[in-house]
C-alpha cells in the first residue's frame, strides 16, 4: 500500500480529485496518510477533515526563519514515512534537503504543458494568462518529478487541452483542471501504486 501524503496551498480541488479516485477505485494499492499545508485557510484542510485525514498547517509564519520551517516541514513529512509526496498546489519551495531524501518520491502538477510557461513566477492564474498572452492554441496540464528546478524534474505524465475563442483566464484555469489535471494526477499516483 503506498503511503501518500498531499502537500495543499488553497482550494484542494487536485486533492478531492485524488482523495475522489481512491473511494471509486481509479486509485489502488494508495491511501493518503496526511495533507499538509502553509495556509491554515486553505479550504484543501476542510477536504482533508472531511475525510478523516490529518490536516496539518506547517507555516513558515510560525517559524523564526526559513531553515527552522524547513526542519519542522521535513520532520513532519519523515513522521508519516511516506513512500509519495505530492504537491498539489503547493506554493512554497520545498528544501533541497527534502528532495534529496524523498529523490523521485515527489510529484507536482503544473497546469501547463511543460516545458511553456514554467518556472519562477508562473503558477495558478498566471499561468494561463501567459499562454493566453502568447496565443497559444493547445495547452494542458503536465505530472512531473519535483528536482532542485522549478517545474523542471522528469516528466511523468501530460494531457492536452483546447484553448477557445474568448477564454479568459479563470475559464481557462477551470477546463485545464477538470480535463486534465484531474485525470492526470490521480492516474499518475496509480502507476506508481502499481509500478506501471
Ligand atoms: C491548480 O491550478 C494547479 O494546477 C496548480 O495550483 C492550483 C491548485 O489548485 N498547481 P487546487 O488547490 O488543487 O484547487
Amino acid at each position: 500500500m503506498l503511503r501518500v501524503g498531499v502537500l495543499v496551498s488553497g482550494g484542494g480541488t487536485n486533492l478531492q480529485a485524488i482523495l475522489d479516485a481512491i473511494d471509486q477505485g481509479v486509485i489502488t494499492n494508495a491511501a493518503v496518510q496526511v495533507v499538509i499545508s502553509n495556509n491554515k485557510n486553505a479550504y484543501a484542510l476542510e477536504r482533508a477533515r472531511n475525510h478523516g485525514i490529518d490536516a496539518l498547517c506547517i507555516s513558515p509564519k510560525d517559524y523564526p526563519d526559513r531553515e527552522g520551517f524547513y526542519a519542522a516541514l521535513l520532520d513532519t513529512v519523515d513522521s508519516y514515512e511516506l513512500d509519495l509526496i505530492v504537491l498539489a498546489g503547493y506554493l512554497v519551495t520545498i528544501p533541497a534537503k527534502m528532495i534529496q531524501k524523498y529523490r523521485n518520491r515527489i510529484i507536482n502538477i503544473h497546469p501547463s504543458l511543460l516545458p511553456s510557461f514554467c518556472g519562477v513566477g508562473y503558477y495558478g492564474l498566471k499561468v494561463h494568462e501567459a499562454a493566453l498572452a502568447r496565443g497559444v492554441k493547445i495547452t494542458g496540464a503536465t505530472v512531473h518529478y519535483v528536482d532542485e528546478g522549478t517545474d523542471t524534474g522528469p516528466i511523468i505524465l501530460q494531457k492536452a487541452v483546447e484553448v477557445k475563442e474568448g477564454d479568459t483566464p479563470q475559464v481557462l484555469q477551470r477546463r485545464v483542471m477538470e480535463e486534465a489535471e484531474w485525470k492526470i494526477l490521480p492516474q499518475a499516483i496509480n502507476m506508481i501504486a502499481n509500478k506501471a
